[in-house]
């Protein structure tokens, strides 16, 4: 299906049909049985419940005892007959992979005592939900079933729920459901925060109802009536409330009224926290069919203080109705009164009443996450390993230290002695760049002593003792332990020193005395001196050479000055493809960053060096400008501005509290596209950046966006005679057709930048990771065939953008990714397109960019086909 120049129409289109398509049932639910016999499943009532095996693997299964069990108790729901219980460790954490992203979801846990352990004994332990409080469970007696709901968004892959114990007896839980409440937008307060459920009432009800199916969310209301309202019910079929509410029709479809027709209907709660931040959900539906001169009008109020109103519920329509601020304080008087001009008295459907609980804890640095996930199946580590490395504070894991001072923190210390580990020293350790101490000793270790360990700059205590290790420690770090920089511990045969000890290393055992120390000292020196001084004079060479603008600008670095500037590597602010990024200040105090090449991915230094130095004659605003480069005996580094605001990958993650607008996004989207419309038009010979993506999308402290590593590509190649054949790029951003084809042209970049588009429309990244790692665009082409228009857009914008000009960006996007590459358009137009939607989102807000006049953009674009559309076209890197 090939449809050129209308494809915004059709895409209009395709989302609005897509939108009445339906979603599955049960999706996404989860329901657990905690304690039930190994891959046990049951339906209870119409809900599919599993045993827990595999989201944990701590805890023993218990049943509860039989006085409380079934069949004495014959209504007892089957999930609370058995329970885990978790007698050791202090934290114990349920793993559930989030089954939608980026949706609300309802998290309830269940918990029935039932003297289960037949001490009689009622625990008192704490919940949390990820790294944050959730709530203490505490009991009032051991029949009490006791259910605590969350309503919370979640972004990320994962969600855990941990159980701690605080000395108050041993923690457990009876069941765990997880809702993902897909029919948004409800609920909405700030994004960061949760809410937790204080009450669900069907009002005028007697047996209360809910769950699902009826619930489409599976919520559970209880009765809650007054002996001073009378009930008003119909049978009648009620509408939804357009905004997602979906009350069951058993509880809408009945409402109270005050027997006294001129009384207000009121009801009230009590707080034992004066701090808590109310809100209150009401539901409102008219039963009754009023005559022509009959009239239902009411204002609702909180502590006299008016909440909402006038307002008349209309016939068989349900409306829910909250507080826009919350409600603080220890006493709450809900009071719902006619006006003057109403001629019947007030109702009230429903209610729900929700505490904010805000999920402020920021979880771990995500790449050291993944790193030490990453050593612990490696080794197959248990201690404690579970939820968050970090966070929260009091439950760190065992042998791990962390580095609160940075949001978020970073693991700074990893100490697996006497674990029993065997193997190779895990290369995920490498990632964990900020390491203080380091401790493997007395284990099985085998293998070489890895090259990596020298990348610590922080490493003031390695011990790598007890192993059985081969190899030698490298230099450099011999070096600083000599120096007394770091604490070196390892086995003698690790020691260069013996016969086979040839590398060009300064062959001492460490158990050096210290006269030697002092030899090598002035060695190092000596070493130093002969290197500045080639240094400089490759800089009298360079000048000779005579290059005028070359010789009247400093841009060659001695590995001395790098030294300096970074304050010997003191902060690391990224890593890339091509080396570790620190942070540095040149001696007119402007802040740079330094990027150290590994010498493994470049090329030979001549060549280092002519690349280097085209590269400086690159400038564009929206390129991030190069400063200077080393290249200094093998050590290799360039120099650029330094971008107050980091990545864009990092500023878009979910772990960033800021959030960006939807025209700061396209803003962005605009500065990017410039800079690569730059490369391919403006430089010559055109540059084709071969990894575009939002790592290397920076932003400055005015969040304007500078692309970094171009040219780089270029200056790693390996050999000029093969380049057609050697694939480079990221996984997520490779142009299918590239790949496939080995021919690399500007589209390649276009489907790379096409991607970064969906990345700011939708918040998530470029390989969505789940349960399956899924590819953007597969995720949005699903979820577009699915209905969900509204759910591809990133939550986090809170709906605040126009639908024309985010439909607009997705057309584009899309286009982007199209195939063949022909039909993709080409970076002009792109940033043209672009520049519309920000001028159809915040015309006031185009100064910035400098547009071409919408009729000369016309005439420009409308003679050729610029691109098409093809729905089959837009596939995944993945498809095949
Ligand atoms: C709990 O009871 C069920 C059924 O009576 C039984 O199959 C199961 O083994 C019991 N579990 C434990 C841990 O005792
Ligand atoms: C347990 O507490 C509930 C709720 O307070 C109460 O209804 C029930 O009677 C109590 N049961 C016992 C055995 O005390
Ligand atoms: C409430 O439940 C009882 C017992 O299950 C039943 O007899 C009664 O009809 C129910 N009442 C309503 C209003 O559904
Ligand atoms: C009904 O309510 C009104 C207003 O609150 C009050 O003045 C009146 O006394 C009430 N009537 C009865 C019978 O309680
Ligand atoms: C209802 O609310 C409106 C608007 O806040 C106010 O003007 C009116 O006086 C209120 N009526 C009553 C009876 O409280
Ligand atoms: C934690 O990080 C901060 C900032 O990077 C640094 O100043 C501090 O010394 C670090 N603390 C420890 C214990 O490493
Ligand atoms: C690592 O832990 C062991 C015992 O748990 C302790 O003896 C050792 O000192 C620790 N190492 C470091 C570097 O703190
Ligand atoms: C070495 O580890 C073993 C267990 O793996 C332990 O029994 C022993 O005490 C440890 N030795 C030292 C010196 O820590």
């Amino acid at each position: 299906m090939l449809i050129s120049k209308r494809l915004f129409t059709f895409l209009l289109l395709f989302l609005r049909l897509s939108i009445l398509a339906h979603a599955q049932q049960q999706r996404g639910f989860v329901s657990i049985d905690c304690g039930a016999p190994e891959n046990f499943e049951y339906t209870d009532g119409n809900i599919k419940y599993s045993s827990d095996g595999t989201y944990i693997n701590t805890g023993v299964n218990r049943n509860i005892s039989s006085e409380y069990n079934y069949p004495k108790n014959p209504t007892l729901p089957q999930p609370l007959s058995d329970l885990r219980s978790f007698p050791e460790g202090k934290r114990n954490c349920y793993s559930i992979k989030t089954p939608i992203r980026n949706s609300l979801h309802l998290i309830r846990a269940s918990f029935l005592y039932g003297n289960y352990d037949g001490e009689n004994k009622l625990p008192e332990f704490d919940l949390y939900v990820d790294v944050n409080f959730w709530s203490s469970v505490t009991f009032r007696n051991a029949s009490v079933q006791l259910l605590m709901e969350i309503i919370s968004l979640k972004v990320s892959e994962e969600i855990n729920v941990c159980l701690v114990n605080k000395g108050l007896g041993i923690p457990f839980i009876s069941a765990l459901e997880l809702r993902p409440i897909i029919y948004g937008p409800v609920y909405a307060t700030k994004s960061s925060a949760s809410l937790l459920l204080f009450k669900r009432w069907d009002i005028a009800s007697v047996n209360g109802s809910g769950r699902y199916e009826d619930d489409v969310y599976d919520r559970i209301w209880s009765p809650y009536s007054s002996s001073s309202w009378e009930i008003l019910e119909t049978s009648s079929a009620i509408n939804d409330d357009k905004n997602g509410y979906k009350a069951p029709f058993e509880v809408i479809r009945t409402a109270a009224r005050p027997k006294n027709e001129s009384a207000a209907l009121e009801f009230s709660w009590e707080s034992n926290d004066p701090n808590f931040k109310f809100y209150v959900y009401l539901y409102f539906a008219e039963v009754e069919k009023l005559q022509k001169k009959q009239r239902r009008k009411f204002n609702i109020s909180w502590n006299g203080s008016p909440l909402f109103g006038p307002f008349s519920p209309l016939y068989l329509q349900a409306t829910t109705v909250s507080n826009s601020k919350s409600l603080v304080g220890n006493k709450h008087q809900i009071s719902i009164s006619r006006t003057a001009d109403s001629t019947l008295p007030p109702i009230l459907n429903a209610v729900e009443i929700y505490v904010v609980r805000e999920l402020d804890a920021i979880p771990t640095f995500e790449q050291d996450v993944d790193a030490i996930m990453n050593i612990k199946v490696t080794y197959g580590i248990q201690r404690n390993w579970v939820g968050d490395p970090c966070e929260p504070k009091d439950y760190i894991w065992d042998g791990l230290g962390c580095n609160y001072s940075n949001s978020p923190p970073l693991i700074i210390s990893l100490n697996l002695s006497s674990s029993s580990l065997s193997g190779a020293i895990a290369p995920a350790i490498s990632n964990l760049l900020l390491l203080k101490s380091l401790d493997l000793s007395n284990n099985s270790l085998t293998g070489p002593i890895p090259q990596f360990m020298e990348d610590f700059k922080s490493l003031k205590v390695l011990n790598l003792k007890g192993n059985h290790l081969s190899g030698f420690v490298p230099d450099n770090l011999l070096e600083r332990s000599r120096a007394g920089l770091v604490s070196l511990s390892v086995d003698d045969q690790n020691i260069c020193g013996s016969s086979t000890c040839k590398k060009k290393n300064i062959a001492v055992p460490i158990a050096v005395s210290i006269s030697s120390v002092l030899v090598l000292l002035i060695a190092l020196a000596l070493v130093r001196k002969l290197r500045r001084k080639k240094a400089s004079d490759k800089e009298i060479e360079k000048a000779n050479k005579g290059g005028g603008t070359i010789a009247s600008k400093k841009w060659q670095y001695s590995y001395e000055e790098i030294l300096e500037i970074t304050k010997n590597f003191e902060v690391v602010i990224g890593k890339g493809g091509f080396g570790i990024v620190y942070r540095g200040e040149l001696k007119d105090r402007n802040q740079v960053a330094v990027k150290m090449l590994s010498p493994s991915s470049s090329q030979g230094p001549r060549q280092f060096q002519t690349e280097a130095e085209l590269l400086m004659t690159v400038h564009h605003r929206n390129l991030v400008s190069f400063i200077g480069y080393c290249d200094d005996d093998n050590k290799m580094a360039l120099i650029y501005e330094y971008m107050a605001n980091g990545n864009l990958k990092n500023y878009l993650s979910d772990k960033n509290s800021n959030i960006l607008t939807w025209q700061k996004r396209l803003e962005i989207a605009i500065d990017a596209g410039q800079g690569l419309e730059y490369l391919h038009h403006g430089c010559k010979p055109p540059i084709i950046h071969r990894d575009v993506k939002t790592a290397n999308i920076l932003l400055n402290e005015n969040l304007e966006a500078k692309i970094a590593d171009f040219g780089l590509s270029k200056v790693f190649k390996n050999d000029n005679t093969n380049s057609e054949s050697e694939v480079m790029g990221t996984t997520g951003y490779l142009d299918p057709l590239y790949y496939k084809s080995r021919k690399l042209n500007e589209k390649s970049d276009i489907y790379s930048f096409g991607i970064v588009i969906l990345e700011l429309i939708t918040g998530q990244p470029a390989v969505i990771k789940g349960e399956e790692s899924e590819h953007i665009t597969a995720w949005v082409t699903d979820e577009l065939k699915r209905g969900d228009f509204s759910r591809i857009v990133d939550p986090r914008l809170e709906g605040k953008f126009s639908a024309s000009s985010m439909e607009k960006a997705l057309g584009i996007a899309v286009a982007c990714c199209a195939s063949p590459s022909t039909h993709r358009p080409s970076l002009n137009f792109v940033v043209q397109e672009l520049k519309h939607c920000l001028e159809v989102e915040f015309p006031s807000h185009c100064d910035r960019f400098e547009m071409v006049p919408r009729q000369v953009y016309k005439e420009m674009y409308s003679s050729s086909e610029p691109y098409s559309y093809d729905t089959d076209s837009f596939t995944s890197p993945f498809a095949g």
